[in-house]
């Protein structure tokens, strides 16, 4: 038997995603959780109008997405407490840039996308950049046949039920495989 507990949003874990911009040449980051796969170009973000980071994105039309690791979790958790626009949190990580002005990455994440705002949805209290990476930069370590590795990246998992942040657990079946093995 299942209880209903109203409407709430169960779709949970997600990635936590470092989002970089750069408002009047200061670097800025903030940590997003309502962050979704569209199609295999396309990356939702979901980001408050208030945010610091709004107002930069929305100016340049670009910004990065950088994969934090689980020893990083103080730096990306300070990075959702703290705005942009009262704290410059831009020595919290050490950043580099490609090939895209406004999209300043950091350098000790495994994972980077500098990426171009190619839409955006405006919901009441959100926007929704509809974005397309340029180029992926990837640490060399979390590589497998050319390929990223999870088990190497060690994402951090956002729960917003218990308010928590999770690791990865083991890859245990091949997808597009594995229901092969289904008896009808
Ligand atoms: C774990 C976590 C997840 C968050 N996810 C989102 C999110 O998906 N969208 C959003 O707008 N803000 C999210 N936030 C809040 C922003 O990161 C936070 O308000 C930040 O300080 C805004 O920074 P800025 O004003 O410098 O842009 C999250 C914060 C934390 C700690």
């Amino acid at each position: 038997m299942k209880k209903n507990i109203g409407a709430v949003n169960a779709l949970y874990p997600t990635a936590v995603v470092l989002v970089g911009s750069e408002l009047e040449g200061v670097i800025n980051y903030i940590n997003i959780a309502h962050v979704g796969v569209i199609d295999m170009r396309t990356i939702s973000i979901s980001m408050g109008k208030s945010h610091h980071s709004n107002k930069a994105i929305k100016l340049n039309m670009t910004l990065s997405i950088n994969f934090p690791s689980e020893d990083m979790v103080v730096e990306a958790d300070y990075i959702g407490l703290v705005s942009g626009s009262r704290v410059d949190k831009s020595k919290v990580f050490e950043s580099f840039y490609g090939e895209l002005k406004g999209a300043p990455m950091i350098k000790n994440a495994p994972v980077c996308m500098e990426c171009k705002v190619i839409n955006i949805l405006d919901m009441p209290n959100h926007d929704v950049f509809l974005v397309q990476p340029l180029n992926t930069y990837c640490e060399e370590k979390v590589l497998l046949n050319g390929k990223i590795d999870l088990a190497a990246v060690k994402p951090l998992l956002f729960d917003m039920h218990q308010r928590k942040y999770w690791k990865l657990g083991e890859g245990f079946a091949n997808c597009w495989s594995v229901g092969n093995s289904y008896k009808k």
